[in-house]
C-alpha cells in the first residue's frame, strides 16, 4: 500500500505533465494541419484554374454570360468546390456561381487569399479562399477567385486530434508501467539491503553484490545506524552497564546470603620462588582474566590447583590464601596434585585428549585409560574440595572447563540442593568429533549434574545438545534449551565471556599512547617510526601462529614497500611445555622465524621479534597501546580475549584489530577485519589494509569495539549466569514448599 502511495507521488506528476502537453500540442497540430491543407488546396485550385482557362476564354465573349454561368455551374458540382467568381482585370466580380457570398469582392477575397490561413465563414461552413489567374492566348483574362471546401478538414483534424490524444495516453500509460516495475524492482531490493544493513550483515561483511553507486549511501546508512545504537546504548546509561556493584546487588537481592564457590585448574595467583625470593605471578590464562574480577566482586572461595614452587609456602593450614595480595577479596583454596595426578589428569587427559578434540585444530587427541583414571580421580578430589568447603547444603558452585567434565555429577551426588553452574571455556565439537572420545557417555553424564551449562556461543551450545541427543538417553527440550537426564534437569545457554572494563582509575594510570610507543620501540631497538603489529598468546598450536608468520611472510612479498619498515611483536607465553606437542610447535615456530627474519632482516630490523616468555598485564598492555595493529588469528577458539584486551586498552580509537572468524569474539566484533586464517593471502592483504587505514576509519571501528566490549564486559558474563541460577533456586524452593504443603 505504501509501495503505491510511493508511486503515485511520481505517476499523478506524470499524468498532469502529459495532460498538459496534449492541451498544448492540439492547436498547434491543428495550424499545423491547415497550412498544409491551404497548400494541397492553393495547388488544386491552380490546376482547376488551368483546366477552365480556355472555356472561360471561349465564354467570356457572351455578352449575357451564359456560357460562363453554365461552366461554373458544372464547375461547382464537384462537392469540394463550394462556388466560383470570376474577376476582370480591374478587379470587378464578372460573374460568379450560385452560393457566392454577396459580400465577397474581389479584393476581399485577394486579401483573404494571401494571408498564411486563407479561410473564410459561410453558411455551409469554412471555405479555403483562393485566388488564381486565368490565362489564355492574348494573356491574362481575369482572376478565378475559388472556394473550396473546409470542412473535411475540420472532420481530419478532429480525427488526427483523436490519435494524437490516443497516442500521448500510451505513452503515459507505457511510462507509468515501466516505472511501477522498476520502481517495484528497486523498492524490494532497498528495502532487503536496507534490512541486511539492520541485521549488521553489512557491517560484518562489506554488500558484496550490491550496486557500486550505491554504496556511498550504504557506507552512510551503516554509519547512521552505528551512531543510532552507540546513542541508543548511551542513552541506556549506567542502569544498562554491568559493573561489580551490580553483580554484588545482584547476589544480594537473587542469591542473598549465597555461598559463592569457583572450581578451577588454574589458579589466579600463582606463588613462585626466585632467587630465594617469593614473587607472586599472574598466569596467561582467559579463564582467570575473567573469573578473576568476578570473585573479587563475590567474595567467595575459589578451589584451585596450587603449581607454583612457592604456593605451598604462603597457605594457611586449611591451604587457604586471602588474595589478591593485599587486598584479601576472597579465599583460594589450593589443591595439591602428585606429578602423576598432574601428569595424567592435566597434561594426559585434559591437554592431550580433550583439548584437541574439542578445538578440532588438526591435531590428533590421545585418550589413554591411565589418564583417565587420573582424571576421574582428580575431579572427585576437587568435588570433595567443594563440598568440604560448602558452609550450607545449596551453594552456588561456578565449575570452570574442560578439565572437570565428571565434577558436576559428583558435587550433585554429595549436595543435591546445590545450584552448579559449568562454563566450558573451549569450543564443543560436531557429535561425530566428540564420539572419538571412548567415554564420551561419561563425560556427557558428569557434565549434565549441572543446573546450567554455559558455552560462549549459540553455536557451541547447539553441538553439545546434538551430541546429548546422539550418545544419551535424555529429554531435550528444544524450545527452552534444557535437557532432561536422570530426573534432573539442565539449562543449556551462551554466555559469552568478556574482560574487565577498565576503570578510569586505572586509566588515568596509563602513560599516553605515543609514550607507549617510544618506549617499546626503543626497548626493541626499532626506528621511530617503524610500523608495529602484536601478537599476544599461550605458545598453542590453536592461536595459528604460524598461519599469522605466513601471511606477515607473504605481505612482504606482495607488498614490498613495508620491507624493512613493519614489524610484528610475538609474545608467546610458554604453555604445557612438558607435551611434546607443545615443544615441536614451539620449535617449528622458532624456525619459521628464523626463516622469515633472515630472507627480509633488512639494516637490523626485523620483520618478526619472537618474545617466548611470560609478560605481565601492564607489559602487555603497553604494546598493545603502542601498536598499530593486533593480529588474533586462531584456527577454533571458544572466544579468545586478547583481541578485547586490545580494545580496552586503545582509549585513544586507533590501531586495527584483525579477528579470526573462528574465535567465538568474531560473532561479537564484526567491526574488526575479519580474516580466516588458513587462507594466507587473505590475512596478508588484511594487514596490509590495516596498515593503511585511514584514522577516521579506524576511529570510527575502534569506537564501536569499545562500546560493545565495554557494555559486554566480564560483570555481564557472570550477572547473567548467575541470574539464570537465581530465577532458578527460586522455582526450586518454591517448588519444595509447594511439595511441603501437598505433604502436610
Ligand atoms: O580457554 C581455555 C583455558 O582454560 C583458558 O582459560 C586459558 O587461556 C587456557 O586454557 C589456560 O591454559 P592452561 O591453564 O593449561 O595454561
Amino acid at each position: 500500500m505504501r509501495n503505491l502511495r510511493l508511486q503515485l507521488r511520481f505517476l499523478v506528476p506524470l499524468v498532469v505533465i502529459l495532460a498538459a502537453a496534449a492541451y498544448l500540442a492540439l492547436p498547434l497540430m491543428d495550424r499545423l494541419t491547415l497550412r498544409w491543407f491551404a497548400r494541397d488546396l492553393n495547388l488544386r485550385g491552380s490546376l482547376v484554374t488551368n483546366a477552365l482557362s480556355e472555356s472561360i476564354a471561349d465564354a467570356l465573349p457572351d455578352p449575357r454570360g451564359r456560357k460562363l454561368q453554365a461552366l461554373f455551374n458544372r464547375a461547382t458540382q464537384d462537392e469540394r468546390l463550394v462556388a466560383i467568381g470570376l474577376c476582370s482585370a480591374e478587379g470587378k466580380l464578372l460573374r460568379a456561381s450560385a452560393g457566392f457570398p454577396k459580400a465577397l469582392t474581389c479584393a476581399g477575397a485577394q486579401q483573404i487569399a494571401t494571408l498564411p490561413e486563407p479561410l473564410m465563414r459561410i453558411e455551409g461552413g469554412p471555405v479555403h479562399v483562393g485566388v488564381h489567374p486565368v490565362n489564355a492566348d492574348s494573356g491574362t483574362i481575369g482572376q478565378l477567385v475559388l472556394l473550396q471546401d473546409l470542412s473535411f478538414i475540420e472532420r481530419r483534424s478532429q480525427d488526427t486530434r483523436q490519435y494524437l490524444v490516443i497516442l500521448i495516453a500510451s505513452i503515459g500509460v507505457l511510462i507509468a508501467l515501466v516505472t511501477m516495475i522498476v520502481a517495484q524492482l528497486s523498492w524490494r531490493g532497498w528495502i532487503s539491503g536496507t534490512r541486511a544493513l539492520l541485521r549488521g550483515e553489512g557491517l560484518i561483511r562489506p554488500l558484496s553484490g550490491s550496486a557500486p553507486e550505491l554504496e556511498p549511501l550504504a557506507a552512510d546508512l551503516r554509519a547512521r545506524l552505528r551512531e543510532l545504537e552507540d546513542e541508543y546504548r548511551r542513552s541506556q546509561g549506567p542502569e544498562a552497564e554491568w559493573n561489580p556493584q551490580r553483580l554484588q546487588a545482584l547476589l544480594r537481592t537473587q542469591l542473598s546470603g549465597d555461598q559463592v564457590i569457583v572450581v578451577s585448574n588454574r589458579e589466579p595467583y600463582i606463588h613462585e620462588l626466585q632467587h630465594g625470593e617469593v614473587v607472586v605471578r599472574r598466569p596467561a590464562s582467559g579463564l582467570v582474566t575473567a573469573v578473576e574480577p568476578v570473585m573479587r566482586a563475590c567474595s567467595g572461595t575459589w578451589i584451585a590447583h596450587g603449581s607454583g614452587s612457592a604456593d605451598r609456602d604462603v597457605v594457611d593450614r586449611n591451604d587457604r590464601v586471602a588474595l589478591p595480595p593485599g587486598e584479601h577479596e576472597y579465599l583460594l583454596r589450593r589443591l595439591w596434585l602428585t606429578p602423576e595426578e598432574e601428569q595424567g589428569y592435566y597434561f594426559g587427559f585434559a591437554n592431550e585428549g580433550m583439548w584437541p578434540l574439542c578445538h578440532v585444530a588438526h591435531v590428533r587427541p590421545v585418550f589413554r585409560e591411565s589418564d583417565w583414571q587420573y582424571y576421574r580421580a582428580v575431579n572427585q578430589r576437587f568435588a570433595d574440595a567443594v563440598v568440604a568447603e560448602a558452609r550450607e547444603d545449596d551453594p552456588v558452585v561456578l565449575v570452570q572447563d574442560y578439565h572437570f567434565a565428571l565434577v558436576p555429577a559428583m558435587v550433585r551426588e554429595k549436595l543435591p540442593r546445590a545450584t552448579i553452574i559449568t562454563f566450558w571455556h573451549i569450543p564443543w565439537p560436531n557429535p561425530e568429533s566428540f564420539g572419538i572420545c571412548p567415554w564420551r557417555r561419561e563425560i556427557l553424564q558428569g557434565m549434565l549434574g549441572s543446573t546450567i551449562l554455559g558455552f560462549h556461543t549459540r553455536f557451541h551450545c547447539k553441538n553439545f545438545i546434538e551430541t546429548v541427543d546422539r550418545y544419551l538417553e535424555a529429554r531435550i527440550e528444544h524450545e527452552h534449551s534444557t535437557i532432561q537426564f536422570q530426573g534432573a534437569s539442565t539449562l543449556v545457554e551462551s554466555y559469552p565471556i568478556s574482560i574487565e572494563w577498565p576503570t578510569p582509575a586505572e586509566t588515568a594510570r596509563w602513560r599516553p599512547v605515543p609514550d607507549c610507543r617510544r618506549r617499546v620501540l626503543d626497548r626493541l631497538h626499532l626506528p621511530a617510526d617503524q610500523r608495529l603489529a602484536v601478537g599476544v598468546d599461550r605458545f598453542d598450536y590453536t592461536k595459528g601462529i604460524l598461519e599469522r608468520f605466513h601471511a606477515v611472510e607473504r605481505m612482504l612479498e606482495k607488498y614490498p614497500e613495508w620491507l624493512g619498515r613493519f614489524t610484528l611483536v610475538q609474545v608467546a607465553a610458554p604453555s604445557r611445555s612438558a607435551l611434546e606437542e607443545y615443544r615441536s610447535f614451539r620449535d617449528r615456530i622458532t624456525l619459521v622465524t628464523d626463516r622469515i627474519n633472515q630472507r627480509f632482516g633488512t639494516g637490523g630490523t626485523l620483520p618478526i621479534l619472537l618474545l617466548a616468555e611470560h609478560h605481565e598485564h601492564e607489559a602487555v598492555n603497553e604494546l598493545y597501546r603502542a601498536a598499530d595493529v593486533c593480529l588474533v588469528t586462531s584456527l577454533h577458539d571458544g572466544m579468545n580475549l586478547v583481541c578485547k584486551e586490545f580494545v580496552a586498552a586503545r582509549d585513544d580509537e586507533r590501531g586495527v584489530l584483525i579477528l579470526s572468524r573462528f574465535a567465538g569474539a568474531a560473532r561479537e566484533l564484526p567491526e574488526a577485519l575479519i580474516v580466516n586464517p588458513y587462507h594466507v593471502e587473505d590475512t596478508a592483504d588484511a594487514l596490509h589494509r590495516a596498515l593503511t587505514m585511514p584514522e577516521a576509519e579506524q576511529r570510527e571501528r575502534m569506537a564501536a569495539l569499545r562500546t560493545t566490549v565495554r557494555e559486554f564486559n566480564v560483570y555481564r558474563w557472570a550477572g547473567r549466569m548467575l541470574a539464570d541460577a537465581g530465577r532458578w533456586r527460586l522455582r526450586e524452593r518454591i517448588a519444595e514448599r509447594v511439595q511441603r504443603h501437598a505433604g502436610e
